[in-house]
């Protein structure tokens, strides 16, 4: 354990802790170690983060992937579901992460519509996600028949992961968000899709929504390694969204979602004590509170007092 301490911006002096042994700096994190990681049998982690507060509690805590996920339609934005958030959204979110990360892969999600269109969109909207806000790998949503266009994004030197089963992108065509992959005919068509996605070269592949052992199969199948959400534990790695871990999302979770923090709770609670201190006087306090010299403060009083004389 190594133990140091900063001057942060505040001021103060504070102690820090690193987990990391003294003499091995901690790696970066790539998409060749994401590999070696599924060749070592090391899970691999993955969390969503929307902004720079979040990407900096993530990255801190050694998390291997930072997503900007399109989720942040609904958990930063407000929409109805993914459908919506545009290129511009997306980019402003991923730059502001971008600010908070140092160790983790930063991966960006391509929005709907922006790939949509053809291979030639594709890739100018992929640039942007690298050009002009530092992503590392863009996440495109579907199968088999993105393949093709996969392949071109690649070929433009930036790196994809692919993302199949439920796709949130696909809502009104799947009739809902359900699991996927439950008849033969359904397992038979992921797996040709976790193929073609391989061959095709993606960084990784998210499989979302379907059951552990269609997941197993496929992970057992692939090179590249698998991260599941919804998928069981047989994967490569794991993904949360940021806002579910943490109680901060508004409404009832998902089967999958296993809740490690209230920050609802203690948002609640803070913001609630901040009013009462307030309304009761009790913020804030003298010692909260900038003060003039007493120098200052006497020839105040001075002038004060002079303009009163006046006046009588
Ligand atoms: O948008 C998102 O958060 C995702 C996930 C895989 C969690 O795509």
């Amino acid at each position: 354990m190594h133990t140091g301490s900063i001057r942060q911006g505040g001021g103060a002096l504070e102690d820090i802790v690193s987990l990391i042994p003294v003499g091995e700096p901690r790696r970066k994190i790539t998409v060749a170690s994401l590999r070696e990681k599924k060749l070592q049998h090391q899970p691999i982690t993955c969390l969503t983060a929307y902004d720079y507060a979040s990407a900096r509690l993530v990255d801190e805590a050694f998390i291997d992937i930072v997503l900007v996920g399109d989720s942040l339609a609904m958990t930063m934005l407000g929409y109805p579901d993914t459908l919506s958030v545009t290129v511009d959204e997306m980019l402003h979110h991923t730059k502001a992460v971008r600010r908070g990360v140092k160790h983790a892969l930063l991966v960006a999600d391509m929005p709907y519509g922006s790939y949509h269109l053809g291979a030639d969109d594709a890739v100018r909207n992929a640039a942007r996600f690298m050009k002009e806000a530092g992503a590392e790998v863009v996440k495109i949503e579907g199968g088999e028949k993105r393949a093709d266009l996969i392949r071109r994004v690649i070929d433009a030197e930036i790196p994809v992961a692919g993302h199949i089963g439920l796709t949130p992108q696909s809502v009104n065509v799947m009739g809902g968000y359900k699991v996927q992959g439950k008849s033969l005919e359904e397992i038979e068509r992921l797996m040709r899709d976790a193929v073609a996605l391989d061959r095709a070269g993606v960084a990784f592949l998210v499989l979302e929504g379907i059951p552990r052992e269609v997941a197993a199969m496929i992970t057992a199948e692939v090179a590249t390694p698998t991260i599941g959400i919804g998928a069981g534990p047989d994967c490569d790695g794991q993904v949360l969204v940021f806002h579910d871990i943490l109680n901060l999302t508004f409404v009832p979770p998902a089967k999958f979602v296993r809740r490690y923090g209230d920050a609802s709770a203690l948002v609640k609670d803070a913001v609630q004590a901040y009013r009462e201190d307030v309304i009761s006087h009790q913020y804030p306090a003298d010692s909260e509170s900038y003060h003039l010299s007493k120098e200052t403060q006497q020839a105040l009083e001075t002038v004060l007092e002079r303009k009163r004389g006046m006046r009588r």
